[in-house]
């Protein structure tokens, strides 16, 4: 591929790892080769490859004793609901997460291969979810050649900050680490045929009918007095009574918007000020101070609250944007505020010790920038062959490529390069 263009061949190496189902690139010396078992997320996707199902089934007296429950389940087939919580769970992390390869070797795998992984297998053991740890081997050799791979994607604390990546906070949630829960204790992948909410409403979020508000929640937590008034002091069934209100307000970025956190945590001002990161409540409360939040948090909890300044005292708090906050470290030249560690490299600053966790605060405004100098899409495809393959569910003769999807992408393109590896 002799091309000076960096953005020629991104659909082909980048996009398809997530937005085609089981892609494989091909880019070599000689030229471009990408297949595809379909384009877009298709059933193989989340259920794994189905030739095995596809032969076993092909005999009507097996499809009749199945649909009489045979086997509460047919074996031939993975279903994420079936799988335990940590493999349903990474089924949806292959690609809603920040992983990046184990071992160089594996990239190379992948360009002629595709991925090794297939849902049911244990996603840790062949992709390394991305975590702000500057101890961890494999971090360290992705710094090394991407001194950047943290920026931005990480909030100071190490929650993920970038959108669609909901995989790398929901495994730090202690809901998944000390519990069960999975995505699928919350979303379906299938609308039920007896869903009396109208279409457009089960798309958004594509929510389980008795996930919406507190159901995907209280099978656990009911039993610890975490429902009703006395919790959460907001009228039941009012904005701001739900469970995912607090416990997930919306601090990851993508599509242009704000997208609901899946590292499920508790809203406190500490916090904020530390890492600069909006709490549940000023994100609602946009007319209120650090000092009003801490007031009726302290009022509600009886914890101590922090000591705050004059201006986090008086001024909104959705104003006081803070997006480094305090963990990030002063800067000599009085250029800090807002701009993240590239910049500063950019400027051929050196890059000491004192950088303890990923400086951040790339102000949006810079962001909307960059997103808006995104590339025709026309031109990720431009003078590159898709194939598509014979995958059992996924073979089809010929193959048209619709580009109005990807015309569609441009007017929401969310960053190039936000899953690293
Ligand atoms: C690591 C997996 C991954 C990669 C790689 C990836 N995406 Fe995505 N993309 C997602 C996920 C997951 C979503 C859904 C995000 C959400 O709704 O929170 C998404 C959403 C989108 C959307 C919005 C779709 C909609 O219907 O609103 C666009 C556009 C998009 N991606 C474009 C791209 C482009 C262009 C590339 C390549 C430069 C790319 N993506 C690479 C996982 C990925
Ligand atoms: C994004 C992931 C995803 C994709 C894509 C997907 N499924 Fe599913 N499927 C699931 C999950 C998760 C379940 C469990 C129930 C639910 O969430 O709706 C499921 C359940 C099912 C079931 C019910 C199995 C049972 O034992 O009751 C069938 C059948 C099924 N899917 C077929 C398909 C087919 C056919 C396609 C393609 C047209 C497809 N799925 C695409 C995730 C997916
Ligand atoms: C092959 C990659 C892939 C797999 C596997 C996958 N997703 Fe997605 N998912 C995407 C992409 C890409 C999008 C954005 C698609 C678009 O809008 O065009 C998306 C969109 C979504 C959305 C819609 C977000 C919105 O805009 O409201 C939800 C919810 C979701 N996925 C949940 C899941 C769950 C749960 C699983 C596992 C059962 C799963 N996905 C498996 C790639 C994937
Ligand atoms: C499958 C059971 C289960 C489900 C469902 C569940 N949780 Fe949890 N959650 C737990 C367990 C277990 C813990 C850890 C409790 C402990 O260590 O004492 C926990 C911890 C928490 C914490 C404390 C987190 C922290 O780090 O301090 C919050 C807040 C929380 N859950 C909220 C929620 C919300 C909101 C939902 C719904 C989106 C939810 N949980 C769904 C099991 C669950
Ligand atoms: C208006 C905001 C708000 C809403 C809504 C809310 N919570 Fe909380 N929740 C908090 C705050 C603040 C804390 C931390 C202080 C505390 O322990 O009460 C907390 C703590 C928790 C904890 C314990 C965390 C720990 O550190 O031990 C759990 C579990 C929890 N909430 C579950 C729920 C569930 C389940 C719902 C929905 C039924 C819910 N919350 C709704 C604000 C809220
Ligand atoms: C999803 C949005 C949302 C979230 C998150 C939220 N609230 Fe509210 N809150 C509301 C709404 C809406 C009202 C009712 C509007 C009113 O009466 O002014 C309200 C009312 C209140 C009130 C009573 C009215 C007032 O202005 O004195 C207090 C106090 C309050 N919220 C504090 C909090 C605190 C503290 C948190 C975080 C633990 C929080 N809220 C989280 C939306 C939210």
């Amino acid at each position: 591929m002799e091309s000076k263009d960096p953005e020629t061949g991104r659909w082909n190496q980048d996009c398809i790892r997530c937005h085609a189902t089981h892609g494989i690139p091909q880019i070599t010396d000689e030229g471009v080769d990408t297949t595809v078992g379909e384009l877009g997320i298709a059933c193989e996707a989340c259920h794994g490859p189905g030739a095995e199902h596809i032969a076993a089934n092909s005999a009507p007296s097996r499809r009749y004793l199945e649909h009489l429950g045979a086997n509460d389940g047919d074996p031939t087939m993975v279903n994420p609901d079936r799988l335990d919580s940590d493999r349903s769970a990474q089924v949806c992390g292959n690609c809603h997460g920040l992983a990046i390869f184990q071992e160089p070797a594996d990239m190379k795998e992948w360009m002629t291969g595709g991925y090794k992984f297939r849902p049911g297998d244990d996603l840790q053991a062949v992709r390394h979810v991305l975590e702000v740890d500057y101890d961890d081997p494999v971090v360290k050799r992705v710094l090394k050649d991407q001194p950047y791979a943290l920026d931005d994607r990480f909030w100071s604390d190490g929650m993920v900050r970038v959108g669609g990546r909901e995989y790398a906070g929901f495994v730090r949630s202690a809901c998944y680490t000390h519990g069960a829960l999975s995505c699928v204790s919350g979303h379906e992948m299938h609308r039920e045929p007896d869903d009396k909410r109208p279409l457009e409403e089960w798309l958004d979020d594509q929510l389980a009918e008795d996930a919406v508000q507190d159901g995907a929640c209280v099978d656990c937590h009911a039993l610890e007095g975490r429902q009703g008034e006395a919790h959460t002091h907001h009228a039941p069934g009012t904005t701001g009574a739900a469970c995912y209100d607090c416990h997930m307000p919306p601090t990851t970025w993508g599509l242009l918007k704000g997208i609901r956190q899946h590292e499920i945590d508790s809203p406190t001002v500490a916090v904020s000020l530390e890492t600069g990161r909006p709490n549940a409540c000023n994100m609602c409360h946009l007319d209120k101070t650090l000092a009003w939040t801490a007031e009726h948090l302290g009022a509600w909890t009886g914890d101590v609250q922090p000591e705050l300044t004059t201006k986090e005292q008086e001024i909104a708090a959705s104003i006081l944007v803070d997006p480094g906050g305090r963990g990030r470290p002063a800067r000599a030249d009085g250029l800090g505020d807002g701009l993240g560690r590239r910049d500063r490299d950019q400027r051929g600053q050196r890059l000491d010790g004192s950088l303890a966790g990923p400086p951040h605060g790339r102000p949006l405004r810079r962001r909307a920038a960059r997103v808006g100098a995104f590339p025709a899409p026309r031109r990720w495809l431009q003078g590159h062959r898709v194939r598509l393959h014979g995958s059992p569910c996924g073979a089809r003769g010929g193959l048209q490529v619709d580009l109005l999807p990807l015309e569609r992408a441009a007017a929401h393109p969310h960053r190039p390069g936000a899953g690293a590896g």
